[in-house]
């Protein structure tokens, strides 16, 4: 079966993409901006994206919003995660925590998927923020991110390696384990 991931996004895309081709979806780009309103949590903003999407695509699509929560600065930045990301990149992240032993983070993924209704799925990757940018792959915040139980960062890992344990893996998981049930007739 074919899905339309409507993302701005490369780095999700080819996460997205790695995961679910082995499963037998071809997931297909879009790309067309749509509005990502300030709200307390990622749910907020998928449903709204959502929302303004739906009556513009004429095919069943998802999207993704993801954010980083530093636990010492709680949850910042989160919801404000691609803004932050743009305005002080990895380098600025870590000059905010020089001097902060409490490291904790956690990275957290919303997939909303709508085809006449609007379903959620979710993951989350425990972790915490290193000393200093380690490796060369994936996007974003990967470089600086460490999840627990691992020494290297997401950015020391190959796709395939990060999206089993990766927020995004498991909320692609969520949804990929859904599409197998509810499509699976047609
Ligand atoms: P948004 O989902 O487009 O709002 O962007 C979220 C921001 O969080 C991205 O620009 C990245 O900086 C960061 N982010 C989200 N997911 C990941 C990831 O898997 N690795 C690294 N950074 C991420």
């Amino acid at each position: 079966m074919r899905v339309l991931f409507i993302t701005s996004n490369k780095g999700k895309f080819k996460e997205a993409k790695r995961y679910l081709s082995p499963l037998g979806v071809e997931l297909i780009r879009g790309r067309v901006d749509y509005p990502e309103i300030q709200a307390d949590d990622l749910e907020e903003v998928v449903r709204f994206g959502l929302e303004w999407l739906r009556d513009k695509i004429d095919t069943p699509f998802f999207i993704d919003d993801s954010g980083l929560f530093v636990e010492a600065f709680g949850g910042f930045p989160g919801v404000y995660s691609a803004y932050v990301f743009k305005r002080l990149g990895n380098k600025g992240l870590l000059k905010l925590m020089e001097g902060v032993d409490y490291r904790d983070a956690y990275f957290k993924s919303v997939i909303g998927y709508y085809d006449g209704e609007i379903h959620i799925f979710r993951g989350i990757v425990k972790g915490s923020i290193g000393y200093e940018k380690r490796g060369e792959g994936g996007f974003g915040f990967d470089p600086i991110f460490i999840p627990h139980g691992f020494s290297r960062t997401f950015a020391q890992m190959t796709i395939e390696e990060k999206n089993k344990i990766s927020h995004r893996g498991r909320a692609l998981k969520a949804f990929s384990n859904w599409l197998k049930e509810n499509l699976q007739n047609e």
